[in-house]
């Protein structure tokens, strides 16, 4: 079943939206070379807490951080640490914030300092595939234009879209039905209607899309050591364009 979600509803997953979105605009400035992983989480726990919202991801599943912290290799799920952030790391934050029962979830992913030209290309493209994604969530059409939307962006681009982990329905559950794939053929899947709510998150890598757990169970890596990067938003199905739960002021894309 694909829950529709109430006006009311939408309002409390906006305030869960801006908050996951608050960390994630605050580390613009906070990330840099010499900052730690558990440093980046910390910071985080304190500004979803003040803001009133719970960090979703802790012990979700005996998952141990408040974030993800994903370092160049790493495609999702890195787990914060005592390590120092590198210059020209790129480096995936994964947030996701209860509040009042409703979840929001979103990613970004940054340069640390300065980029090389390639990784830098890797993000701008992961990121544009977000957006060619979401245009494609509207009332009427089929899920799986989103998905066909992102892997065609990003295949043109040359790069693959990861296989192993897709992005989902979310609402009063972090993971809810359907689940959100970054590949797939058009027109195929549920047809959308306004209310419903996707967390939709492109992950993309430079080499070959396979990826492999690391022993904690939980680190997500390239198989091929290159680099992969991160984006999501939580977006609104409404009756005409869609509308991202997870960005409180209209930005430049
Ligand atoms: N955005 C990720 C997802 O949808 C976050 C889950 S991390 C976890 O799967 F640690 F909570 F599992
Ligand atoms: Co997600």
């Amino acid at each position: 079943m694909i829950s529709i979600k109430s006006k009311e509803e939408i309002e409390i997953m906006k305030k869960a939206g801006r908050i996951a979105e608050k960390v994630l605009d605050d580390f613009n400035l906070f990330i840099k070379a010499g900052i730690t992983t558990d440093q980046l989480d910390s910071r985080a726990k304190e500004i979803i807490e003040r803001e009133g919202g719970i960090p979703a991801f802790k012990g979700y599943k005996g998952y141990p951080g408040n974030i993800c912290t994903s370092i160049n290799d790493v495609v999702v799920h890195g787990i914060p640490k005592e390590e120092a952030l590198k210059n020209a790391d790129i480096i995936s934050i994964d947030v996701g914030v209860m509040y009042e029962g409703y979840f929001s979830d979103s990613a970004r992913t940054y340069a640390v300092g300065n980029a090389s030209k390639d990784a830098q290309r890797l993000m701008d493209v992961t990121k544009k595939s977000l957006y060619t994604g979401i245009a494609e969530a509207r009332a009427n059409g089929r899920l799986s234009n989103i998905s066909h939307a992102i892997q065609s962006y990003v295949e043109s681009h040359g790069y693959s879209v990861v296989r192993a982990l897709v992005g989902h329905g979310i609402g009063s559950k972090m993971h809810e039905n359907p689940e959100v794939p970054n590949y797939g053929e058009p027109n195929k899947g549920i047809v959308l209607m306004p209310g419903m709510t996707l967390a939709i998150e492109p992950m993309v890598n430079e080499g070959s899309y396979d990826v492999e757990v690391l022993g904690d169970g939980w680190t997500v890596v390239t198989k091929d050591g290159k680099l992969s990067a991160h984006f999501e938003h939580t977006v609104l199905v409404t009756k005409d364009t869609p509308e991202i739960l997870t960005e409180w002021r209209k930005k430049k894309q």
